[in-house]
């Protein structure tokens, strides 16, 4: 007799949380052809670990698109909005290694700062979705910390401190902490709005609760000398990033990582940069909520006033 016995064993998801404060394990699921009822655990996953791995999903790159859409509306990274894939890559367009001094390349070594993606935009992002599609041998590997954890940890005297506290969020600024001057309006992120302002402790919209909204992108804070803002900026930082409230996930090729930027900070580890690393990346965009007012004064400090009459 035939014992059809795939259609009952080893078909229904499997979570499994990691040994960290923040993530999961999600095995047994077909995310190119995914159920409601998966749809729906996947994102109360989600909603609770704030960063879910999915070893060896191996998504081809419109299987990762529309598995990220099942969260919202995509950004346009890429500049072309028929394109919604951004290739997190040091190779260039001939498939050669990125010389060190490359604008690219410089641009990619600081996602190995603690950051939440978009934070400089005026609409934050929702989500992150990351592929991993050639890696090195070592190194390479992605670290989340969690926020919430890390908000509940402080000490009431910090948490009343902060409480009705905004910084700035720049990408000119937290490159130009690097060395380089990016030219504006030249890629995603350097755009002619000014600086979006964000409360220091975010409300999550969708679980209400509190999360350090911080990173590398946070520079200036309202009302706070220059000097003593970074400092706190700087503190809360790495009080946010102390190992207790990280997990670190090591890639193998295929492997898709989808986390929360409204309520953790992400960064990569160095590797060796003369081999490829080449990751798919998604970003989901946030919602109305995730708006923030930007101040038109608050620019790159290579800005020059007169040149912004087409300002966007
Ligand atoms: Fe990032």
């Amino acid at each position: 007799m035939i014992v059809q016995e795939h259609y009952f064993t080893c078909s229904h998801m499997h979570i499994q949380a990691t040994s960290s404060i923040l993530g999961a394990y999600i095995c047994e699921v077909d995310l190119s052809n995914l159920s409601e009822s998966e749809w729906k655990e996947i994102n109360k996953a989600f909603l609770e670990y704030a960063v879910l791995v999915f070893p060896k999903a191996n998504l081809t790159d419109p299987q990762q698109v529309r598995f990220s859409k099942r969260f919202g509306k995509l950004e346009t990274l890429t500049g072309n909005p028929l394109i919604k894939t951004l290739w997190v890559s040091n190779l260039d367009t001939n498939g050669d290694i990125l010389p060190l001094d490359d604008d690219n390349f410089r641009i990619i070594r600081g996602n190995e700062y603690w950051h939440t993606d978009s934070s400089y935009m005026p609409v934050s992002a929702k989500a992150s979705c990351l592929s991993a599609v050639t890696i090195p041998a070592e190194g390479g590997e992605t670290s989340w910390a969690d926020m919430r954890a890390a908000y509940d940890a402080l000490d009431s005297a910090t948490k009343s401190q902060i409480s009705g506290l905004a910084a700035y969020h720049s990408f000119y600024r937290s490159q130009e902490e690097l060395g380089q001057e990016v030219e504006i309006g030249s890629r995603y992120g350097f755009h002619r709005s000014g600086a979006p302002l964000r409360p220091l402790v975010k409300d999550h919209s969708e679980t209400g609760r509190k999360a350090l909204y911080i990173g590398r992108h946070a520079y200036r804070i309202p009302g706070m000398e220059d000097n003593a803002a970074q400092e706190l900026l700087k503190e809360l930082n790495e009080f946010a990033c102390q190992p207790c409230f990280v997990f670190e996930h090591s890639w193998s090729v295929g492997d898709m990582v989808l986390w929360d930027n409204r309520c953790v900070l992400h960064r990569v580890k160095p590797y060796d940069y003369s081999k490829p690393r080449v990751m798919r990346h998604t970003r989901i965009s946030g919602d109305t909520s995730e708006f923030a007012p930007t101040d038109p004064h608050e620019q790159p400090t290579h800005f020059a006033a007169q040149s912004d009459q087409s300002a966007n």
